[in-house]
């Protein structure tokens, strides 16, 4: 059975809080929000209850967890080796969407960290999250709340969609802000490098710690092993429009094989009157897609049609996190 408690994301009842802490110390499992997306929770401590995290989610025991923290002394707790440049990303951006890869501390199990020798860290900022953590009085592992391969979930409705029965409680507080994953830099190579693009771009983090080393190298997939598997997948193919390539719209509409059904997510209204597209549209700027493309993909999903479509938008600053989860949406086979 899971259990699904609502509450307040501005001041949560302590009471409710209590309660799912209770089940994180007792080596539960416990869906919950943060600014970016929901999270499965487990203590991060305790290597059985993160095996179920995996059990769970149906996830590759190569792609590593976040541990999450509320205070310092849990990021010491789980973490060492931290540079100067790693010390004042903190100061800056913690709270918030920034996942730090670091060096491991022996007491964080092996599975956390997929065999690695470090450990990624991050602060939520999102009272319901802070306040389990500390209620909890351990870091947290929580790998985002849906089944592996799937878009990652911005509500609790989404939490319950993918693992019903399959987790012990959900922390119900409504929409999550960002709606797309933080973003995950190492820090444990110079210069440091971003493994996952996501709320806090490549410029921001320049700002504070100078140049980036460049991603996406073969080096890259053996750090971030993650990054190998499919993602934020519907069940549907799913054809991304570049924002580079309009062109390929007319293309797709004069294909006589389009006399089927097909959604279609973007910005744009082209095909709002086309019976033959079932259209979901969403606001061009970044944040607006970053809130709602994943609820749009599940949506999609429900239609069961043959065909989803999705209208990029630029790749430049926020937009860059986007434009990420879209591709990889839509590589790999259809299933
Ligand atoms: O916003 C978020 O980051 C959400 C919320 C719940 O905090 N969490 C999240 O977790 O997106 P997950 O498990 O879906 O993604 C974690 C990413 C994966 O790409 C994983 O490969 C990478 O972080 N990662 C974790 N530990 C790592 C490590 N030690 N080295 C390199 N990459 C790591
Ligand atoms: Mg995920």
């Amino acid at each position: 059975m899971t259990q699904v408690l609502q509450l307040e994301a501005k001041s949560p009842r302590p009471e409710v809080i209590e309660q799912a802490a209770a089940v994180i110390r007792t080596g539960g499992l416990v869906a919950f929000p943060t600014e970016t997306v929901y999270g499965l929770g487990a203590d991060a401590l305790n290597e059985a209850a993160v095996a179920r995290i995996f059990e769970a989610k149906g996830r590759p025991p190569d792609n590593p967890l976040i541990a999450h923290v509320a205070n310092r002394e849990m990021l010491d707790v789980v973490a060492t080796g931290i540079s100067e440049n790693a010390e004042r990303l903190i100061e800056r951006f913690w709270p918030g969407p920034l996942t730090i890869v670091l060096q491991r501390q022996p007491v964080v199990p092996f599975s956390i960290s997929a065999g690695l020798p470090t450990v990624a860290v991050r602060m939520p900022k999102h009272d319901v999250a802070l306040a389990l953590i500390r209620a909890s009085n351990t870091p947290i592992a929580a790998p985002s709340a849906n089944r592996s391969g799937k878009p990652s979930p911005t509500l609790a409705a989404h939490v319950l969609e993918d693992l019903r029965g399959r987790i012990d409680l959900i922390l119900d507080a409504g929409a999550t802000e960002i709606g797309v994953e933080s973003t995950v830099l190492d820090m444990t190579i110079d210069p440091p490098v971003i493994l996952r693009p996501g709320w806090v771009t490549s410029e921001m983090l320049n700002d504070v710690i100078g140049p980036l080393g460049l991603s996406g190298s073969d080096e890259l997939l053996m750090r971030s092993p993650g990054t190998r598997h499919r993602h934020y997948s519907p069940r549907a193919r799913l054809i991304l429009i570049e924002e580079t390539s309009p062109e390929q719209l007319p293309d797709i509409y004069a294909d006589p094989r389009s006399h089927r059904s097909i959604v279609f997510i973007g910005h744009s209204d082209l095909y709002i009157d086309d019976p033959r597209f079932h259209t979901i549209q969403i606001g061009s700027d970044p944040g607006e897609y970053a809130r709602s493309i994943y609820a749009a993909l599940r949506e999609a999903d429900r239609l069961n049609p043959d065909l989803i479509i999705v209208e990029g938008i630029s790749d430049s600053g926020e937009g860059a996190a986007v434009m990420d989860r879209l591709r990889r949406a839509a590589s790999g086979p259809s299933k």
